[in-house]
């Protein structure tokens, strides 16, 4: 599945075409169905962003009572924890939002072992979304080319008759929550959000297709597919 690419001269650039248009496809959706499902990222690159979607003039510019804010994966650790994407949205961003508190859906990394938040965090997107699939869902891209905890040769890539699934992450010795590919597949919009150079080698396999069947290769958006890249990690 072919991405529409946006290249952007260096990583404050990124930043701010990344938080417009964040803007602009919150407010769409907020005017056309008066809510905003929105399924973060985590890991580091979208930091910038959570900060700057915190500041003016985006902060004014959406109506956050009217978001609706998912998670597209989260590490097993308490939400206190330094690994906790939570954690990151929250000091990033969520702290700073006049959003109110039961908008905020993280995972719920305590109610017990992986596959029960898992369960849980299925039962969460159902109750809220109800028939409506997520109006956006933003993903890193790891430089193995997973995306979300979508890790390669995983039996998380399989699975297709749930909204989330759990696993171990041999290579972090972690256990993870991830949204599945139906659900991040059927998105009305999915922005895979890369920036720096430690990126450039993946981004070039990729899109040079040097290698195949990769997890962010498996992606297939029924709705809008951008990659959001800085000049670094599209240098190749
Ligand atoms: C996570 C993320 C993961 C991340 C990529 C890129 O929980 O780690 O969801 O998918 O987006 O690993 O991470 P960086 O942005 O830190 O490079």
């Amino acid at each position: 599945m072919k991405a529409q690419q946006k290249i952007l001269p260096d990583s404050e650039r990124l930043i701010e075409a990344a938080a417009e248009h964040f803007v602009a496809t919150a407010r769409s959706a907020i005017a056309k169905r008066g809510v905003f499902f929105v399924a973060l990222a985590g890991g580091s690159t979208p930091k910038g962003l959570y900060q700057k979607l915190a500041t003016s003039p985006y902060i004014e510019q959406i109506d956050w009572a009217r978001v609706q804010i998912f998670f597209g994966d989260e590490r097993c650790v308490p939400a206190t924890h330094d690994d906790s994407n939570f954690k990151m949205a929250r000091l990033a961003m969520l702290d700073h939002l006049p959003i109110p508190p039961e908008n905020v859906h993280r995972m719920p990394t305590e109610s017990g072992d992986a596959d029960e938040v898992a369960r849980r965090y299925a039962e969460t997107i159902k109750s809220v979304l109800q028939e409506s699939p997520f109006d956006l869902v933003l993903l890193g891209l790891g430089p193995d080319g997973h995306i979300a905890s979508l890790f390669p040769e995983t039996a998380a890539l399989e699975v297709t008759d749930s909204l989330t699934t759990s696993l171990f992450v041999e290579k972090f010795q972690s256990w993870r929550v991830t949204l599945t590919y139906p659900v991040i597949n059927a998105a009305r919009q999915v922005i895979v959000f890369i920036a720096g150079e430690a990126k450039t080698e993946i981004v070039r396999d990729i899109t040079t297709e040097a290698v195949t069947g990769l997890p962010v290769q498996r992606l297939a958006p029924t709705g809008d597919y951008y990659w959001f890249m800085d000049k670094a990690a599209a240098a190749k």
